[in-house]
C-alpha cells in the first residue's frame, strides 16, 4: 500500500493552477517538487496533506480515501501520521521553543528526544523564547515540533529554507534517516534543485502539469 496516492487532481483559485497531477509515495521514498515561485508548489503540497480539498480527483492517505473521511478519522490520521512543516513555521510565539515540542508531545503522546535537539544543534536555545530565536533555529524547533510526533508521512515545505547550505544538508539527511528508521516517506517543496535531487524521485509543477523529471 502507498503511503500518499493522489489521482488526477485538479485545482483553481482564480484561474486554474493544475490539472490531472498524479503521484504516489511509498514506504521509505522521498518526493521532491519543484518549480518557480506561484506555480502551485503549495498548494499541492496542501491538497496531499487533508489542508485542501482539490476541485476534482482522488487521494488516498494510507490507503484511506481523504474526501469521504469522517471528521473523527481524519483528526486522528493528521494527529498521529501526517507531519506538517509548513513554508511559515506556525511555531507557538509566546511559548519557548521546548513548550512548542511539549505540544507535540501531549499530542501525539511521545516523548521529545534529547539526541533530536542535539542533532538539530538547538539544544543550547530550546528553552529561549520563540521571538528571541533567529529565522534558522526557529525553522530547526519547527522540525522538530514535526519529528516528535513520529510521523508516517512527512509533508514539508521549504523546510531548509532559511539555513546555511551545510545545515540544510544536515537537516535533510535527517529526514532520509528518519524515514528509514520509522519506515515512513516524505514530500518536500523546495527551491534547491541540488537538495532535490537527494530525494528518490523529482517532480516539477511547470505549465499546469507536474511532470517527472528524476
Ligand atoms: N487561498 C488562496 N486563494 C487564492 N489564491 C491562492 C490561494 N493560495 C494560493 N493562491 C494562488 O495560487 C498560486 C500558487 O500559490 P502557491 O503558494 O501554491 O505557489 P508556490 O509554488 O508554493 O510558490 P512559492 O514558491 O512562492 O512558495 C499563486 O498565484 C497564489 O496567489
Ligand atoms: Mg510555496
Amino acid at each position: 500500500m502507498n503511503l500518499v496516492s493522489a489521482k488526477n487532481i485538479s485545482h483553481s483559485f482564480d484561474y486554474e493552477l493544475f490539472s490531472n497531477v498524479s503521484l504516489d509515495l511509498a514506504t521509505k521514498e522521498s518526493i521532491a517538487i519543484i518549480g518557480i515561485s506561484g506555480s502551485g508548489k503549495s498548494t499541492l503540497l496542501h491538497l496531499l496533506s487533508t489542508l485542501l480539498k482539490p476541485n476534482s480527483g482522488e487521494v488516498k492517505i494510507l490507503g484511506e480515501d481523504v474526501l469521504s473521511l469522517k471528521p473523527k478519522k481524519l483528526s486522528y490520521l493528521r494527529r498521529h501520521e501526517l507531519g506538517l512543516v509548513f513554508q511559515s513555521h506556525y511555531l507557538f510565539k509566546g511559548f519557548s521553543g521546548y513548550e512548542n515540542l511539549e505540544v507535540s508531545e501531549i499530542l501525539a503522546q511521545e516523548p521529545i528526544e534529547d539526541a533530536l535537539l542535539k542533532r538539530l544543534e538547538i539544544e543550547h536555545c530550546i528553552h529561549q523564547k520563540v521571538t528571541e530565536l533567529s529565522g534558522g533555529q526557529q525553522q530547526r524547533v519547527s522540525i522538530a515540533r514535526v519529528l516528535t510526533k513520529k510521523p508516517t508521512i512527512i509533508f514539508a515545505d521549504e523546510p531548509t529554507g532559511n539555513l546555511d547550505t551545510v545545515t540544510a544538508h544536515e537537516v535533510m539527511d535527517l529526514f532520509f534517516e528518519y524515514i528509514e528508521q520509522h519506515e515512513a516517506g516524505m514530500i518536500l517543496v523546495t527551491h534547491d534543485d541540488t537538495l532535490a535531487h537527494l530525494c528518490d524521485k523529482v517532480y516539477k509543477l511547470e505549465d499546469k502539469e507536474l511532470v517527472r523529471v528524476k
